[in-house]
């Protein structure tokens, strides 16, 4: 997804951009570019491609000047070309604006701006911004960017600069965030926190409709009537938790996501998990125990990797609280308008914080009255900030596109609360004791499933050729199935299902043949038998089967063609453990394709676009 940095200060600007976007490189995009200003000129500096593209041609033609805007791009409208990418100029070349977001009424600003003779240079919807703001321009840029915005329908985090104003920076914000950060050299602005750590020491994030001015020596916030507001100052350590945002000796930011997970889970818990009472106790939920009592249904709404963890989160909750709990796509949900009883919680799961259809199913769920909850990863995000109340994973910044550390941290996350849900209602305190210590056992039970890496090697090796995959699990694993396809087709661009494993034998189950391997999630359980049944099913047409299955399960490794280990651990937390070789897999498949697994192609790290 797009990212903004920008710098007004007393070094020279276009380092700080550049190394601001790099890290903002996770996030997904397609090209880049940057401005900077010396008194009498603009420097734009622009390239379709990786930042170093960008990096070479500003070898080539240096971009001087103490303050400046960058952007990386992810393309809406447009194409991934020169032309296309940020930042847009107005006719002048004396008005610079980078943005991130949809403006969606843009062909009818576009269609009056040229009926005015405006000449434009991009097919993109951000130029129009450019083009609107310098009509309003008579000297005061936060004026004419107020007074552009007030005809925008639509998204946007934007940062401006103009000739005529050397040092200053005017953000903008409604629905895709932007932060300012405050420095020794001067004074910074980015839509995410990341690319500030070790330029700012404090950082403060705008608000839907605020309008921020920067100087090398100053900043203000205001709203939308530029009307100064109250904001708080905070520290940027607490935005960018503990994790270290750097790969270390690990290849890629993905496999060292995948093994930090004994410590993500166990950052997860730490203290949250209460003996003396045998429950879970978490600092922001902002519910009592009476208004948890009254929850008699939950919707949980999220995308992606976080939807699968919400569908194991309705599994969780229906039985060890005895909630009902439905679980809705976020971009359906906000347009379904479900008949809802007053008393139904929203929960939101995001590992961003920031994906714009999970906001706007929440912001929804708040206009119609709803207590709004929010399980989400990155601090202080627009989620995290605008939900009633929540739990942070504390994974860390989870960089690689694939999520991976997040799902568990999730699920483990949605354990605890359902264990704390349960306290409120019928589980007993031995109930509530078991639980936690299952849940104390799970950082050591992943580091024992990290071992199958081997196993998982000789897998790759084996399937990498695979033009389709199928994933298989009932009851607790079948989101987890649905997760291991999204895993390898999201890194390795081979197409994979996920099915409860019973349900092959309406349709699916013709697509088995000797090229299309089956992974079925098969540890002991309730249901073993049963998925026992299904791989069988798939031997007898010939299709090759891969048994994720508990050690030294001989009558597992009697049927399938290859096995890959897990420990043993209770039923309601497999979907933790089964995931680990499913990321391992899809990891080592994506590598022997040879694709970027920690940027795939046409993915961004945060989707802030609908
Ligand atoms: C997961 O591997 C994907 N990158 C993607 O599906 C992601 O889970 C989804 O976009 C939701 O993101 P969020 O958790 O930050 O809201």
């Amino acid at each position: 997804m797009c990212g903004i940095v920008g710098f007004t200060g007393r070094r020279e600007a276009s380092p700080i951009l550049l190394e601001g976007l790099r890290r903002l490189e996770y996030r997904g995009y397609d090209s880049a570019g940057l401005v900077t200003g010396t008194g009498n000129e603009l420097h734009l500096r622009k390239k379709a491609g990786r930042l170093a593209e960008l990096a070479k041609h500003l070898g080539m033609h240096p971009a001087p000047g103490c303050h400046g805007i960058s952007h990386t791009r992810w393309a809406t409208h447009g194409g991934a070309t020169d032309r296309n990418s940020h930042p847009h100029l107005n006719e002048r070349n004396d008005i610079a604006l980078v943005h991130n977001g949809v403006i969606e009424n843009f062909a009818a600003l576009k269609h009056q701006l040229q009926s005015a003779g405006v000449r434009f240079r991009s097919d993109t919807d951000t130029e129009v911004l450019a083009h609107l703001i310098s009509h309003y321009y008579h000297g005061d840029l936060a004026t004419a960017v107020r007074q552009a915005l007030a005809l925008v329908k639509g998204t946007y985090g934007i940062a401006v600069i103009a000739k005529a104003e050397p040092g200053l920076i005017v953000g903008a914000r409604l629905g895709s965030p932007l932060v300012v950060g405050v420095g020794e050299d001067g004074t910074y602005l980015a839509s995410d926190a990341n690319a500030l750590a070790g330029f700012a020491d404090k950082v403060v994030y705008l608000a839907d409709r605020q309008i921020c001015t920067l100087t090398e020596t100053d900043w203000e916030i205001r709203d939308q009537d530029l009307a100064p507001v109250s904001v708080s100052v905070a520290d940027i350590g607490n935005f960018l938790g503990n994790g270290d945002a750097e790969k270390g000796d690990f290849p890629h930011y993905m496999l060292k996501e995948i093994y930090e997970q004994p410590e993500s889970l166990a950052n997860a818990m730490r203290g949250r998990l209460a003996n003396d009472d045998a429950t879970a106790h978490f600092g922001g939920l902002n519910l009592s125990a009476q208004q948890l009592r009254q929850i008699d249904r939950v919707v949980m709404t999220a995308c992606g990797t976080s939807y699968h963890a919400a569908m194991v989160g309705e599994y969780l909750f229906e039985e060890l609280a005895r909630v009902p709990v439905e679980v809705e796509y976020a971009s359906e949900f906000r347009y379904r308008n479900p008949p809802m009883d007053r008393s139904t919680v929203v929960l939101a799961l995001t590992q961003s914080g920031e994906t714009a259809d999970t906001l706007a199913a929440l912001r929804e769920s708040k206009r119609m009255g709803h207590t709004t909850l929010a399980i989400c990863n990155a601090v202080a995000s627009s989620i995290a900030r605008e939900a009633d109340g929540g739990v942070y994973l504390y994974a860390g910044p989870e960089i690689g596109v694939a999520s991976t550390k997040a799902f568990t941290s999730q699920v483990c996350v949605l354990t605890m609360i359902a264990l704390y849900l349960g306290r409120t209602r019928h589980l007993s305190s031995a109930q509530g004791q078991k639980i936690i210590d299952d849940l104390q056992a799970i950082p050591d039970a992943v580091r024992k499933a990290l071992e199958c890496h081997d196993h998982v090697n000789r897998v790759a090796a084996k399937y990498a050729d695979a033009r389709n995959v199928l994933y298989l699990g009932r009851q607790y694993l079948y989101p987890v199935a649905l997760e291991g396809s999204l895993k390898l087709k999201e890194i390795s661009y081979i197409h994979a299902e996920g099915y409860p494993a019973a349900e092959m034998k309406h349709g699916p189950i013709a697509l088995v043949d000797e090229n299309t391997p089956s992974v079925f999630l098969v540890p002991r359980g309730n249901v073993f038998d049963k998925v026992m049944s299904n791989m069988q099913e798939i031997k007898a047409r010939g299709g090759p089967v891969i048994a994720i299955a508990s050690a030294g399960d001989r009558e597992v490794s009697a049927v399938a063609d290859d096995v890959i280990p897990i420990p043993d651990v209770p039923e309601y937390l497999q979907p933790i453990v089964t995931a680990i070789p499913l990321q391992l897999l899809a990891y080592e498949i994506a590598l022997l394709c040879g694709c970027d697994v920690d940027k795939p192609r046409n993915l961004a790290k945060s989707v802030t676009v609908e």
